[in-house]
């Protein structure tokens, strides 16, 4: 096959919730129609483990079972469909948002009896500024939910999207009947049961028979009432909106009773964009370039602490991999051996032997990998827009033994370079420290200090309340800035000068006495 035609045949995406919306019900439904049954099990598994305990720290140490499902691949209907899995806890990390850039749409999940919940539109702003696809479904509709018209309209207003329905549920709770394919002008009735193949739903075409109008009585004349009003007043799909992430394709049903599933994975085939160029600071890329080139987005370390093994998460953008061809690190000039790289074809890691854009690859390696680095054949390219948010909250570090802080160094510079926090040296004194958008981070990030690195550290609350990356066209400005704020200045892991202040009003003081240069919210890897 062409790498146009594999090219072609690959959808990548996330789905994205907020947590309890049905994600991995959801997850699992799909893998299950897709044929990729034991991998539906692992989820299943892995989302029982969470619940089982209130420890999230014994979850991370079962960073195996979470590797092998954090990338998942199935075939359907002649389509390759990876499945990126988006971290679920309550707590917010930055790996979430990074994920989001390797796909090329995603799915929303959204609870019906709640509606636009806050980690979704927090997930959302990032597939907005790249102008992500974003298909929807609304689950739960076997539960007494928000009337429909009120979720599109909800939808329409939080997202600033428009919405195209393409289902329209009939009922809902113990009245849920099924839902009405507005392309397909059909109905598809809905019968409970987790178990069900899905290809074997009634579907009615005569809505006016007064058979099926007294079956479904007045659930039936209400929802054809709002059909008509949808008809009237949403525009039809439009696939050029969708794509450009301005209007989102809308589809409901039950996850947990398989109902919508199938719709949403011939969506997915349908109507979900496969690989397209992606801009390197050099040029474009076109995916179907016939050399390889992909970016790291996401980096597993630990995976066994012994070995101080880990997996560099890459994405490729064009070209064929092939097992054992040779790829250069372009930030370093060095190059790594593919002879071990795996996929996530199944739950075991599993040696890979050939790729192409839209899939993930996953690339052993003892640090010669870091987050946002670019994998060529040789051309010197760097891919842009892996982000690198302004943290939030800081913390500062302190060990206990004071022997131990070459151990508290290496730790905390691969932990920076894994994405799990962020590392900052200050201009003056020795004093490390750490910057998070969320405050579960921290608590990983001494767990592992401890468990990975023999390093037992307290964090402590730092002053700070903001950072902000700084820039200047005037190299030299940039150093009369630093040098006037030393004491407010720290390096990340890249060196990259940043700007810390303990109130807003800091930040406005400074941005008005330093007109030429520029306080950055957000660092994309350079
Ligand atoms: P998440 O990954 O987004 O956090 O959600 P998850 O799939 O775990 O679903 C959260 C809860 O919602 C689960 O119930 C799940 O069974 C339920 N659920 C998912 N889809 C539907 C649906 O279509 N209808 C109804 N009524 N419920 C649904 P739980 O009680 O938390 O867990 P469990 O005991 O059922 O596993």
């Amino acid at each position: 096959m062409t790498i146009n035609n594999e090219v072609a045949r690959r959808r990548t995406f996330a789905i994205i919730s907020h947590p309890d919306a049905g994600k991995t019900t959801l997850t699992e439904k799909l893998l299950m129609y897709a044929g990729a049954i034991h991998i539906a099990g692992s989820v299943k598994a892995r989302k029982a483990s969470r619940h089982a305990t209130s420890d999230w720290m014994e979850i991370e140490k079962q960073r195996g079972i979470s590797v092998a499902s954090s990338v998942m691949q199935m075939e359907y209907r002649g389509c390759v469909i990876n499945l990126l899995d988006t971290p679920g806890h309550q707590d917010f990390s930055e790996d979430t948002y990074r994920v989001l850039t390797a796909v090329d749409a995603a799915l929303m999940v959204i609870d019906a009896a709640n509606g636009v919940e806050t980690q979704t539109l927090r997930l959302l702003e990032v597939c907005r500024a790249r102008n992500t696809p974003i298909l929807t479904f609304i689950n739960k509709m076997d539960r007494e939910v928000r009337d429909p018209l009120d979720l599109i309209d909800e939808i329409e207003r939080t997202l600033g999207m428009a919405t195209a329905p393409f289902t329209w549920p009939v009922g809902m709770g113990r009245h849920f009947h099924g839902v009405y394919d507005l392309q397909q002008a059909c109905m598809r009735v809905f019968q409970p049961g987790a178990d069900r193949a899905g290809t074997d739903d009634e579907v009615i075409t005569q809505l006016d028979d007064p058979a099926i109008q007294a079956r479904f009585g007045e659930n039936l004349a209400y929802a054809q009432q709002e059909i008509d009003l949808i008809k009237g007043a949403s525009p039809e799909f439009d696939r050029e909106a969708f794509l450009a992430g301005q209007q989102t394709p809308v589809f409901f049903g039950s996850a947990i009773n398989n109902f919508g599933v199938r719709e949403i994975l011939d969506a997915l085939v349908d109507l979900a964009p496969s690989p397209d160029s992606r801009q390197a600071m050099q040029r474009e890329v076109r995916p179907n370039e016939t050399k390889f080139s992909g970016v790291v987005f996401k980096i597993q370390a630990n995976m066994n602490p012994a070995h101080r093994d880990r997996i560099a998460f890459a994405r490729i953008c064009s070209g064929q991999f092939k097992r054992g061809m040779s790829l250069r690190v372009v930030r370093s000039g060095k190059d790594v051996r593919t002879s071990t790289v795996v996929s996530f074809l199944s739950q075991r890691r599993e040696i890979l032997e050939t790729a192409y854009p839209g899939d993930i690859i996953g690339i052993p390696n003892h640090g010669t990998l870091q987050l946002g680095d670019t994998l060529t054949e040789g051309e010197a390219l760097q891919f842009t827009g892996l982000p690198f948010f302004a943290p939030e909250i800081f913390q500062t570090v302190e060990i206990a033994d004071p022997l131990r802080s070459k151990q508290l160094k290496l730790g905390l510079t691969q932990l920076g370079e894994e994405g799990a926090i962020q590392v900052f040296r200050p201009h003056i004194g020795n004093t490390l420290l750490l910057g998070a958008v969320g405050a579960l981070q921290f608590e990983v990030v001494t767990h592992r200090l401890k468990h990975e690195y023999g390093v037992p550290a307290r964090i402590a609350p730092a002053k700070y309340q903001l950072a902000r990356w700084v820039t200047s066209d005037d190299p030299r400005e940039l150093q009369r800035f630093i040098e006037a704020n030393a004491h407010r200045i720290a390096y990340d892991a890249v060196d990259a000068p940043t700007f810390l202040a303990s109130f807003g009003a800091e930040l406005s003081v400074a941005e008005e006495n330093w007109k030429r240069i520029q306080f950055h919210k957000l660092r994309e890897h350079a």
